[in-house]
C-alpha cells in the first residue's frame, strides 16, 4: 500500500500525534496478557526456587512453585505457559530415556498445573538436550547429530507429553520430519487435538546463552548447533520451513530468537497468514534486563515497548520471560 500525503499545511502527521486521545484513536496494534506465553524452569524438590544469574529476576521452580505460577498467569489473564525442565548432568544419558519417562519433571509439572489450572494451556519442549549427555538436540553419533533415529524419539517424547496433558507442543529440535511424525502418531494415539506450535524458523543463535544456564546445558553442550538450526544469514528458508511445517500438520508456526528477527515474522505472517509467533529469547531477556539494572534503560518501558514490536511486525503472541510483569502493567 502506498501512503497517500497531500502537501504541508493540509496534512500535517503530528496532528494525530498531539492527545494520548487521538493517538488511541489511531494506534494499529495493541498488546494484551491474551498475547503472552510464559515461560517457566522446572526442577525436582519441593517448595524451592532457584534463581538463574544470567536471567535476573526469573527462578527455577520446583512442581508445586510451578502451580503457583500457574495461578498467577491465569489470574492475570496469560493463556498459556510454557514448561522447561533443568536436569543436572547425573539425569543426562545417552539414549535420553528419561525424554519420554511420564515420571520426568516436565511431565509431573504437566499433571500438576493441568490438575491444578485446568484452563490455562500448556506447552511443552520437544528436543533431546535437556536429557542428552552432550546437550544437543538429537542424538550425537561419531559426532554426527542423526536425524531420523532422532525423530524417533521426539515421537515417544510427544505422545508422553500428550498423556500428560499437555495442550501446545512445542518440537524445538529442528530435525527434518519431526513434526509429520509427531502428527501421525498424536493421530494414532487419540490425540488429535493435541495442537503443535513448531520451533519453524528457529535459528542457531548465541542469544540461547542464559537458557543454557537456566536448564543447565551450557556445560553439557558440546560443539555447536549450527547443522540444525538455520544460518542467521537466511530468510527465504524460513519460509521453505514454514511451508513445510504447515504441509506436515503445525497449527501454528515460530521464529526465534524474537527482536533481530522481526524482519523473519513479517515474511512468515505476510506470506501464509497463520498464527505467529516470536520467542523472545533468553539473550535478549538478560540484555534488557542488565541495562535497566544499570539503571542505563527503562526496564518497563523497553519491555512494553519491545513487546508492541512483535505485535507490529505480525506476529499473534510472544513467548516472554517478561510474560508476568507486562500482564500486571497491561491490567493497570
Ligand atoms: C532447546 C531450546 C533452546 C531454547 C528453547 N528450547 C535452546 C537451544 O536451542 O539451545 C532457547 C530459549 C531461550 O534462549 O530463551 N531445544
Amino acid at each position: 500500500m502506498k501512503p497517500t500525503v497531500t502537501p504541508f499545511p493540509a496534512t500535517r502527521l503530528r496532528r494525530l500525534r498531539q492527545s494520548p486521545a487521538l493517538r488511541s484513536l489511531v494506534s494499529q496494534n495493541s498488546l494484551s496478557p491474551s498475547d503472552l506465553i510464559w515461560p517457566i524452569f522446572v526442577m525436582e524438590g519441593t517448595d524451592a526456587e532457584t534463581p538463574i544469574a544470567s536471567m535476573p529476576g526469573v527462578t527455577r521452580k520446583t512442581v508445586d512453585r510451578a502451580v503457583s505460577a500457574a495461578k498467577e498467569a491465569h489470574a492475570l489473564g496469560i493463556p498459556a505457559i510454557c514448561i522447561f525442565p533443568y536436569t543436572g548432568m547425573e539425569a543426562r544419558t545417552e539414549d535420553c530415556a528419561l525424554a519420554w519417562s511420564p515420571e520426568n519433571i516436565s511431565n509431573q509439572a504437566i499433571r500438576a498445573i493441568k490438575d491444578a489450572v485446568p484452563d490455562i494451556a500448556i506447552m511443552t519442549d520437544i528436543a533431546l538436550d535437556p536429557y542428552n549427555i552432550n546437550g544437543h538436540d538429537g542424538f550425537v553419533e561419531n559426532g554426527e547429530i542423526v536425524n531420523d533415529r532422532t525423530v524417533e524419539a521426539l515421537v515417544k517424547m510427544a505422545i508422553a507429553q500428550a498423556e500428560a496433558g499437555a495442550d501446545i507442543l512445542g518440537p524445538s529440535d529442528m530435525m527434518d520430519g519431526r513434526i509429520a511424525a509427531i502428527r501421525s502418531a498424536l493421530e494414532s494415539a487419540r490425540h488429535q487435538n493435541v495442537t503443535i506450535l513448531s520451533y519453524t524458523a528457529k535459528y542457531a543463535s548465541s542469544f540461547y546463552g542464559p537458557f543454557r544456564d537456566a536448564v543447565g546445558a551450557t556445560a553439557a553442550l558440546t560443539g555447536d548447533k549450527k547443522t540444525y538450526q538455520m544460518d542467521p544469514a537466511n530468510s527465504d528458508e524460513a519460509l521453505r520451513l514454514v511451508a513445510r511445517d504447515l504441509s506436515e500438520g503445525a497449527d501454528m508456526v515460530m521464529v526465534k530468537p524474537g527482536m533481530p528477527y522481526l524482519d523473519i515474522c513479517r515474511r512468515v505472517k505476510d506470506a501464509f497468514g497463520v498464527p505467529t509467533f516470536a520467542y523472545q529469547v533468553s539473550g535478549e531477556y538478560a540484555m534488557l534486563q542488565a541495562a535497566a539494572q544499570n539503571g542505563w534503560l527503562n526496564g518497563d518501558a523497553v519491555m512494553m515497548e519491545s513487546l508492541m514490536c512483535f505485535k507490529r511486525a505480525g506476529c499473534d503472541g510472544v513467548l516472554t520471560y517478561f510474560a508476568p510483569a507486562a500482564a500486571k502493567i497491561l491490567n493497570g
